[in-house]
């Protein structure tokens, strides 16, 4: 039977290869996020590779909008087999501005909206017995601390923590969480001129980065699909960085 995949922040960047992968690997993919013309395009993109896919309006800060999106996916096709909490924004926030506002809303998108996808999606996971979910960190969750950005990089070493704990809970229900810490990856979230590296810094990443290149989304999202797949059966509660080497290339 055809395997689903309901992915957060599927419209661009990480979210939009890794719902190419999942579509070329035969799982039918539900691309969701808050951009419905560039989720759109990414469905029509997935069924002309041959794949099939739909697109869901979602944004996860909405638990009720994460409750109907899930139930409605459950409704045609059953138990989700796997969740990409993808879905991130990185602010670069000075700490004299670091208002409870934009502390709340880096949380209620990049650590609770995780939550808010993968809780409804549990209880027929639960009883099919099976289940992958895989959520994006960051390097700046599980190693760097990045100035101007501390909601971001506190986000972030929250969802290791949602990983781990999740992971145990549902273990011995055959659902496994991993996740995955991205280096410098070329996407729209990196190359935001006011709040991330810029076209400029992406560009000279490469020369810190030991693989010599910077990250492309697609190297992402073939991990993001080994996480879900039969491969990574004997893996839980783990987190990948995926960084061309940078983490221990820094010394
Ligand atoms: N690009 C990098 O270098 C890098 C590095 C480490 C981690 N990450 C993480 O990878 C994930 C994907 O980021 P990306 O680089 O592809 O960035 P991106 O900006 O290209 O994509 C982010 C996606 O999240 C969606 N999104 C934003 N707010 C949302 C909301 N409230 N509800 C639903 N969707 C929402 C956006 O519409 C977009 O589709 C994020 O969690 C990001 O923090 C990226």
């Amino acid at each position: 039977m055809t395997k689903t995949v309901l992915i957060t922040g599927g419209g661009i960047g990480i979210g939009r290869a890794t719902a190419h992968a999942f579509g070329a690997a035969g799982y039918h993919v539900v691309v969701t996020d808050v951009l419905p013309d560039e989720g759109a395009a990414v469905v029509a993109e997935v069924q002309a590779a041959g794949g099939t896919a739909e697109f869901h309006l979602l944004d996860v800060r909405s638990t009720e909008q994460a409750n109907a999106v899930v139930a409605a996916v459950e409704a045609k096709h059953g138990a989700i087999d796997c969740i990409v909490a993808n879905a991130g924004i990185a602010h670069k926030v000075p700490l004299e501005e670091l208002t409870d506002e934009k502390w709340d809303f880096t949380h209620d998108i990049d650590l609770k909206g995780m939550l808010k996808v993968i809780r409804p999606a549990l209880p027929a996971m639960r009883a099919k017995g099976t289940g992958a979910i895989v959520c994006i960190s960051s390097i700046m969750g599980i190693a760097y601390g990045w100035d101007q950005h501390v909601a971001y990089s506190a986000a972030k070493s929250g969802v290791i923590g949602l990983i781990r704990g999740l992971a145990v809970e549902l273990a011995r229900e055959g659902i496994r969480v991993n996740g995955i810490a991205p280096g410098y990856i070329r996407t729209a979230q990196l190359l935001n001129e006011k709040h991330s590296l810029g076209a400029a810094g992406a560009d000279k990443a490469h020369e810190i980065i030991p693989m010599g290149r910077i990250g492309q989304a697609d190297d992402i999202a073939d991990v993001v699909l080994f996480l879900a797949s039969h491969a990574a059966r004997y893996m839980t509660g783990q987190v990948l960085v995926v960084d061309g080497g940078l983490l221990v290339g820094r010394y």
